[in-house]
């Protein structure tokens, strides 16, 4: 099968068009050919190395943690999927989820293996592009403001990074949960983060966090630039600064909480694939109330192009690769 992959660490440029064997599904798991495949910061962070101390990737390493495309063989044990359905995912091709938490990824690839548990079935009329462009990212913001954050209809809510892969659907999601957002973004972002839900946009190369604004339950760093101290005079008792990275302080944060030293939270996520998760994002997306803003799309073979422009950033939404 057509593949990008290298069989070293670097940057984007080490990726480089290949054959290389077609994945076996295993048990419970099925093989998906895959139409197009989205592109996340992770990518070019496993890419790095950075993972290397929790994740030893089979070389060569093909990058790719979303698909979309056409199930096109099932594993044993696999029930409720049939060979040709429409589905995207965030891919697991590991037997069962990792203890280090690290998703088996493989998506820049014509075929991927991932567990029958992190799929959902594509929309007809959604395009293929847009569905691999969702699921880490939309699950990552669904998974933060209701599992980690717990967030309520009403409350108010700052999004640092509002404009990007994470934030457009934290944005959204936020909003369809009945809270206040205000977004933290390029000031030319302004209109088109209105119109997906933005209450208010700040722009972020003008934010002064001493004038953040007051009553926030929530401020989730999407840029993991923001320290407790400098979010106290905005966040109300019990609110709480999340960020997707984690941090020697988000993990000690329960323990100061419970001691008594500071009456607000700090949090990071962590996502997990989970297809019913994602099925709910689709619902969404079905009844009109989620866009999934693409900001380009490029051939497989232009993979590198492709990281480097998601990379560079300075857009609005994902960056997706089109496989077949
Ligand atoms: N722990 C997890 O499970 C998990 C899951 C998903 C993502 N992540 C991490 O979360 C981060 C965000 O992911 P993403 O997919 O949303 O990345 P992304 O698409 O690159 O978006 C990041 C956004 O932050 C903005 N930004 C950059 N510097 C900023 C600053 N100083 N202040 C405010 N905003 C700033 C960027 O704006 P410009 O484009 O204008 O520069 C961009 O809109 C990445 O580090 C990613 O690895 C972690």
């Amino acid at each position: 099968m057509r593949a990008m992959a290298t069989d070293h660490y670097g940057s984007p440029d080490t990726l480089q068009r290949c054959d290389l064997p077609q994945p076996t599904p295993k048990v419970g798991q099925v093989l998906i050919e895959v139409y197009a495949a989205g592109i996340n910061p992770l990518d070019w962070k496993q890419l790095a190395g950075q993972l290397r101390a929790f994740q030893r990737p089979a070389w060569p390493l093909v990058p790719g943690h979303d698909v979309a495309g056409r199930i096109a063989a099932l594993g044993p044990d696999v029930s409720g999927w049939q060979v040709g359905d429409e589905v995207c995912c965030m891919l697991d091709g590991y037997p069962r989820p990792a203890w280090h938490g690290f998703a088996l990824g493989g998506g820049y690839a014509e075929f991927a293996v991932t567990r029958a548990s992190t799929l959902a079935r594509k929309p007809a009329a959604l395009p293929w592009a847009q569905a691999a462009a969702l699921p880490l990212a939309g699950l990552t913001a669904l998974q933060a403001l209701t599992d980690v954050a717990q967030l309520q209809a009403g409350q108010r809510v700052l999004i640092n990074g509002a404009a990007g892969g994470v934030g457009v659907f934290a944005l959204q999601l936020a909003t369809v949960l009945g809270a206040e957002v205000i977004a933290v973004a390029r000031a030319e972002q302004a209109d088109a983060l209105h119109a997906l839900g933005a209450a208010q946009v700040l722009d972020y190369r003008r934010f002064d966090v001493a004038a953040m604004p007051k009553g926030l339950s929530l401020i989730y760093d999407m840029a993991s630039v923001l320290t407790l101290p400098q979010c106290r005079a905005g966040l109300l008792q019990g609110g709480m600064l999340l960020s997707n990275l984690p941090s020697l302080a988000s993990f000690c944060a329960p323990l100061r909480e419970r001691l008594g030293l500071t009456q607000q939270r700090l949090r990071h996520a962590w996502v997990r694939p989970d297809g019913s998760a994602l099925q709910r994002l689709l619902d969404l997306y079905s009844e009109g109330q989620l866009q999934i803003p693409l900001a380009a799309q490029y051939p497989l073979s232009e993979a590198r192009a492709a990281m480097q422009a998601a990379c560079r950033g300075g857009v609005l939404g994902k960056h997706s690769l089109q496989v077949v």
